[in-house]
């Protein structure tokens, strides 16, 4: 057994001794934070800070991924180095201004500044008095926006995301990406499964986005039949637009709509970072859903796609090699997403009669992260609806897995669906009891 096998068992053994010192998620931002920020476009952010702990924040803000497509540069000196610096020097797009002084010195520094400012160029203050006057005094010399110190890095992002995100004009649809721990353990099928559950649900367009283009099922599993799709687009990306989206998408209900991949081998596959991001902004201009079927590849694309998405589901069988690939993802993404919630873990296939199994609970302790959902397998039920074409909720509602696939969907896209309560079994004594009162 090689080292790392041996780790991962010492990993699993140890696992049921360990006590978790942080909560699963427990590092990462609240849900309700993260659907704050939206990815900004290319635009050049220049910050002057006063104090290390802002100069941090921005520095944190700058890292994720939803800043990714900026520049940023971050500088100590506040307002003076400023006024320096856009001596010789054009503005950028947007600066960020630290002043812990009095209002009337921001003030003062303020109005050197702008003498310097080229039109464009937007002005967002951090300052450390709370005040309305210097509010209003603010949005008269155009500041888009002033920012109360100790700064988080999501507030700055949330900030700057507003200033160049127009909700109304630019929609931002959201991307969630599926990915396998292991090939074959049914990311696809969960992936499919909850789009389908979601387009329902929520009654909003979902793009499926099948990006194994040799050999995805995302055609064959809703019994759909394209001839073209995702791969016209990753050929000539710069020539995407709504109206060739259109024609490249294949519409499967009111509101789902698949990317299909072309599944033909004659072709080759060696697709380019630039051109995936690129088609996937296309398609999130345009539809408020997007989800990734990752295939179980590690390239640069993937690899990409997948740090950039706004939710990840990764999918693993309990065995220990996906264990341990799990973990690796799991890792990367907690180092390079730290704004970001944690990723969703589904156990699938579990209780296979006579296969020894990692349990959930040793998952949880090993990766520090709580299991969302747990898929038994059931190849009568799964099998039946790949060959039929159909969704598990489609084929038999009362199936088991329905009701788990229709949780994940829901945890994924962080809402909750309103259940029709269960009747109680005891309803005869509650009906006394209401007589009674
Ligand atoms: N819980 C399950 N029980 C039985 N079969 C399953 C289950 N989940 C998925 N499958 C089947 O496993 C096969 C592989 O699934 P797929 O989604 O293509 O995997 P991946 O995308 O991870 O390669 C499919 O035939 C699917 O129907
Ligand atoms: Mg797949």
């Amino acid at each position: 057994m090689s080292n790392e096998a041996a780790n991962m068992h010492d990993d699993v053994a140890l696992a049921g001794r360990q006590v978790a010192t942080v909560p699963a998620g427990g590092e990462s931002a609240s849900d309700g934070s993260v659907e704050r920020a939206r990815p900004v476009p290319r635009i050049s952010i220049q910050a002057f800070c006063e104090t290390e702990s802002s100069a941090q924040a921005v520095q944190a803000a700058a890292e994720d991924r939803r800043l990714s497509k900026t520049h940023v540069s971050v500088h100590m000196g506040g307002t003076p180095a400023a006024v320096a610096h856009y001596q010789e020097s054009p503005t950028p797009n947007l600066i960020v201004i630290e002043c812990s002084a009095t209002r009337e010195q921001l003030l003062a520094e303020l109005d050197m500044l702008a003498e310097h400012c080229d039109a464009g160029t937007k002005v967002v203050v951090i300052g450390h008095i709370n005040e309305v006057i210097l509010y209003r005094e603010l949005l008269k010399r155009g500041v888009s926006e002033y920012l109360i110190a100790p700064i988080a890095p999501l507030d700055l992002m949330e900030s700057i995301s507003n200033l160049y995100n127009d909700p109304t004009s630019d929609p931002v649809g959201k991307v969630y990406a599926f990915i396998g721990a292991k090939g074959g353990v049914g990311s696809s099928t969960i992936c499919h499964n909850a789009s389908w559950i979601l387009s329902e649900v929520l009654q909003s367009d979902l793009v499926i986005a099948d990006l194994d283009l040799a050999f995805g099922t995302t055609g064959l599993d809703f019994n759909q039949d394209p001839v073209q799709g995702i791969a016209e687009a990753l050929s000539s990306p710069e020539r995407l637009d709504e109206v060739l989206l259109d024609r490249l998408l294949t519409k499967c209900s009111e509101h789902l709509s698949i990317f299909a991949a072309p599944v033909i081998l004659e072709r080759d596959y060696d697709l380019q970072v630039d051109a995936c991001e690129t088609v996937v902004d296309v398609v999130r201009q345009n539809v408020p859903y997007v989800t990734l079927d990752l295939p179980h590849v590690w390239t640069a694309w993937s690899k990409r796609l997948l740090l950039q998405a706004d939710e990840v589901v990764i999918t693993a069988v309990p065995d220990l090699a996906n264990l341990r690939n799990a973990k690796n993802i799991i890792d990367l993404l907690k180092q390079t997403r730290k704004n970001d919630n944690r990723p969703h873990l589904v156990l699938n296939m579990t209780k296979m009669p006579k296969r020894p199994e990692i349990t959930a609970r040793d998952f949880e302790q090993a990766l520090d992260i709580k299991v969302t959902a747990e898929i038994e397998f059931d190849a009568e039920t799964f099998g039946q609806a790949s060959n039929n074409g159909q969704m598990i909720e489609e084929l038999n509602p009362k199936a088991k897995a329905a009701s788990i696939l229709r949780d994940i969907a829901m945890t994924v896209a962080h809402r909750q669906e309103a259940r029709p309560e269960k009747k109680s079994a005891l309803g005869f004594l509650d009906k006394l009891k209401l007589k009674r009162a």
